[in-house]
């Protein structure tokens, strides 16, 4: 596996390949759900590369970028295991500039959700995705289910930038119990993970209430918020996958979303219906 700091540098090694590319971007501290993604992008593509970063501008002031886990060395070995051939983990400074030419999100999607109490997350999770795309340019890039709005926002870029590269979807990987796989899961105490546990019992309820054909969305939001009680909710909401507002839900084409704080770490899932 070879690993390139240089932007430029992987830009020229990556310029004459001939292969496709199968391109996984990260913030480190890999986990399962990461390596799904891996494996993914390892089945359909002639070659792989991985991006570590902890993007700074994606975190808004008094949010976890400072402590923010790094697993550097577990997560070379990681990559080297699954079969990855360049790890692109490059600094801050190789990545961004003083007077910077950045993106917004949509005025509409990018400020709901997330973004609705996290006002800058999306303008910087699109401006680092956007450069990192522009670096490896890769035939098909591999984004997790669980940030659902992300990959919303992402593949919106995609199609309204008139960019190549396809957006392949991975589903979201769990633990026995149901926690959905999150690199922050670290910063929850024993307790704590146990309260989160209330996020996939009410996706778990959500499913079951739909299988009874109770379709009417305003009901099953109570219900979920009854279920994730005394746990602070962020949103709950049942969107199509447009993720425009809907009344009742649509098989086939919804996702149920949640984002609560357990303790002081803001974890989010969702189901799609
Ligand atoms: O999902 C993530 O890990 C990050 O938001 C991403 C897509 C790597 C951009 O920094």
């Amino acid at each position: 596996m070879k690993i390139i700091r240089d932007p430029l540098e992987l830009k020229r090694y990556l310029k004459d390949k001939k292969n496709s590319i199968g391109f996984v971007p990260t913030m480190g501290a890999l986990h399962e759900g990461h390596i799904a993604l891996i494996k993914k992008a390892r089945e359909e593509n002639e070659k792989v590369v991985v991006s570590i970063f902890v993007n700074p501008t994606q975190f808004s002031k008094g949010e976890d970028f400072s402590k923010y886990p790094k697993k550097d060395e577990a997560d070379k070995k990681i990559c080297a295991m699954s079969g990855v051939d360049v790890l692109f983990f490059p600094d801050a400074k190789a990545i961004y500039h003083d007077d910077e030419v950045s993106l917004l999100a949509p005025k509409v999607r990018g400020f709901v959700l997330e973004g609705l109490t996290r006002p800058s997350h999306f303008n910087g999770v699109l401006t680092v995705v956007m450069k990192l795309l522009n670096i490896v340019n890769p035939t098909k890039a591999y984004f997790g289910k669980k940030d659902a709005q992300q990959l919303n926002l992402i593949s919106l870029m995609v199609k309204q930038m008139f960019m190549s590269v396809e957006i392949v979807a991975i589903d979201t990987v769990r633990e026995s119990d149901g926690l959905a796989l999150s690199s922050r899961n670290i910063y929850l105490s024993r307790t704590q993970r146990l309260e989160a546990l209330k996020i996939s019992s009410s996706l778990h309820l959500a499913t079951k209430l739909i299988r009874k054909n109770i379709l009417d969305v305003g009901e099953i939001k109570k219900q979920i918020r009854e279920t994730l009680e005394p746990l602070e909710i962020f949103y709950v909401e049942i969107l199509n996958r447009d993720f425009e507002m809907i009344k009742k839900v649509e098989v086939q084409n919804s996702v149920v979303l949640i984002e609560v704080k357990v303790g002081s770490t803001r974890l989010l899932d969702n189901i799609w219906i």
